[in-house]
């Protein structure tokens, strides 16, 4: 059967407008959105949650091979400075996200430098970074284990408190908008687990008595900083 084609606000005047959409008579309007990432985990992610609706495309898809700079000294600064350097070079609505580990014990280190930590902290913390393991993830988590074993943060059982957190910055229709997302929890002095990446093994989170990395993805995703704040994102963009 064909339908005639009629105005979108037209039909929103008579309340219709949701059903004539939900029930596939109107044709859907697709909304291209950059996601300021190449991860694929993360692509894939918020391209289910955000359904048909939205058109989610890469760096990659829209050509943009450029290391882009995070030299803010904020989690929204850098997922800032990465949503607009994609909106003023490539002229695309998008969102950038920043995330990280803060340990109050250590002023919120690693913090934005969490994927860096072991290399631009360790020199500072008296650490050498030849005896570090090679591996990216083990060496920043085992600069941090050390670093705060020198200062005593595990003495008479002590958990320093910390937390994960992630800040989506979205540009969108002319607008800026921030979205957080907090996990609280505590760090042990010894790794465990095995799933997840970067300091999953040594973070503890409120109201559990594992890791992330023994929680495996199913718990951690249910709880995590980056869906916290990913699904304040899609609540907003679904509106
Ligand atoms: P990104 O901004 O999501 O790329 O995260 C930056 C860095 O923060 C990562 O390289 C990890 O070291 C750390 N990080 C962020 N999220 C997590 C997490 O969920 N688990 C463990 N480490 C994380």
């Amino acid at each position: 059967m064909t339908y005639p084609l009629i105005h979108k606000r037209v039909v929103r005047c008579y309340g219709f407008y949701d059903y004539l959409r939900d029930n596939k008579i109107l044709q859907k309007e697709m909304t291209t959105l950059v996601f300021a990432s190449n991860n694929a985990h993360k692509l894939d992610e918020i391209r289910s949650i955000l359904g048909d609706r939205f058109m989610i495309k890469s760096l990659k898809e829209i050509g943009c091979d450029a290391d882009i700079p995070e030299t803010a000294d904020s989690f929204r600064g850098n997922a800032l400075l990465k949503a607009r350097y994609v909106k003023e070079h490539f002229g695309y609505d998008c969102f950038a996200d920043d995330s990280g580990l803060q340990v109050s014990y250590m002023d919120n280190l690693p913090g934005v430098y969490s994927a860096r930590f072991a290399e631009k902290f360790a020199g500072q913390l008296g650490i050498d970074k030849d005896s570090l393991p090679e591996e990216k993830d083990k060496r920043n988590m085992e600069c941090l284990l050390r670093s705060l074993n020198n200062n005593n943060a595990f003495a008479e059982g002590n958990s320093p408190k910390a937390c994960f957190r992630t800040s989506i910055a979205l540009i969108y229709e002319g607008g800026e908008y921030f979205f957080d997302g907090v996990v609280e929890g505590h760090i042990i002095a010894d790794a465990r687990g095995t799933s997840g990446f970067g300091y999953d093994p040594i973070f503890v989170p409120d109201g559990y008595d594992k890791t992330f990395a023994q929680l495996g993805n199913e718990v951690k995703n249910s709880i995590s900083h980056r869906a916290r704040a990913v699904s304040k994102l899609v609540e907003f963009l679904k509106k």
